[in-house]
């Protein structure tokens, strides 16, 4: 059964930024990439503090709606608006992680010094001794304070091409907050990470939502980790999206529809919802693109 256009289950509120716009909002949009359109009609609205999951199957488009987002590339219908304006226009405001990436070990940057890019990346060429000393102050304690909030103080000294997986990624999310973003696109920052860490770095997320009052939006394989932090969830198939809350979206039904596949959704007896039987869980997780690789 095709999901196209957007099924919006819940009847959309208003979840508006202090300035009264939402802070992600897609309107009858549309993308196509090599001449082939991926998805159309999506409708989509994020508010502040929010925490949204992008979920699908491989080669689906969940990095290309993170591209869109980041003004990298167009929507050749409707509407797409960040932080009340068009896309690209915010890149202070709005963090991102991209997928699939690593350090190699022989990569000698601290960790502090990854961080510290997030503030100074765009300034490359800009002799930083020049600034002026309070300014070299103030970076340093904002880097220290992003570092301890994604717990990395104690390994953010070594190098990074030596620290874990997940070590990286916590360094990574502390680089992509550092700007103090309203908006964070993250795509897949749980791959390749353990059961533990995954469930530590959505928890971390869930935080930088719901205290700090960052919209979050990111692409993930497995719906469970993440599930019990989550705001909304935006599936993509089939050329089109289906958004809601995730009670109102992880259903056995849907996910069955949206997969596929035999799909179970369980409820345990602290409330809480299992995805069984989820194809392409992050350990089975390859380049399987229906279309060729991204
Ligand atoms: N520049 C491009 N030119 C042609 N095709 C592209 C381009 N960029 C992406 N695609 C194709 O668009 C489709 C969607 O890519 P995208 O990276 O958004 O998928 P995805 O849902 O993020 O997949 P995955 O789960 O594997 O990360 C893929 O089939 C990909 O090969
Ligand atoms: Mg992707």
């Amino acid at each position: 059964m095709s999901i196209h256009p957007t099924e919006t289950v819940r009847t959309e509120m208003e979840r508006t930024a202090p300035d009264g716009e939402p802070v992600l909002s897609l309107r009858g949009a549309a993308v196509r990439v090599g001449g082939r359109t991926l998805w159309s009609g999506v409708d989509l609205t994020v508010g502040a503090g929010e925490f949204t999951a992008v979920l699908g199957p491989n080669g689906v488009g969940k990095s290309t709606l993170v591209k869109v987002l980041l003004g990298l590339l167009p929507a050749v219908a409707g509407e797409v608006r960040v932080l009340g304006a068009a896309p690209g226009g915010h890149n202070t405001a709005v963090g991102y992680l991209p997928q699939r990436r690593n350090f190699d070990a022989s990569v000698r940057i601290r960790g502090l010094d990854v961080v510290r890019l997030g503030l100074d990346g765009d300034s490359w060429g800009i002799p930083v001794p020049f600034l002026n000393r309070a300014k070299r102050r103030a970076a340093r304690e904002r880097v220290e304070e992003v570092v301890e909030l994604v717990g990395a103080t104690a390994y953010a000294h070594r190098p990074i091409g030596q620290c874990s997986g997940g070590e990286q990624q916590r360094l990574l999310i502390a680089q992509a907050l550092v700007r103090r973003p309203r908006v964070l696109l993250l795509d897949e920052p749980l791959d390749s990470l353990d059961l533990p860490n995954q469930g530590a770095v959505a928890a971390l997320l869930g935080r930088i939502c719901h205290q700090e009052g960052v919209s979050v939006l990111m692409v993930a394989h497995d719906v469970n980790p993440i599930l019990h932090h989550l705001d909304r969830v935006v599936y993509i198939a089939d050329g089109g999206a289906l958004c809601g809350t995730p009670t109102e979206v992880i259903t056995s039904e849907t996910l069955t529809r949206l997969y596929r596949t035999p799909v179970e959704v369980l409820r345990t007896s602290d409330g809480r919802l299992v995805v069984v039987g989820q194809p392409e869980a992050p350990a089975i997780h390859t380049d399987r693109h229906p279309h060729g690789g991204s």
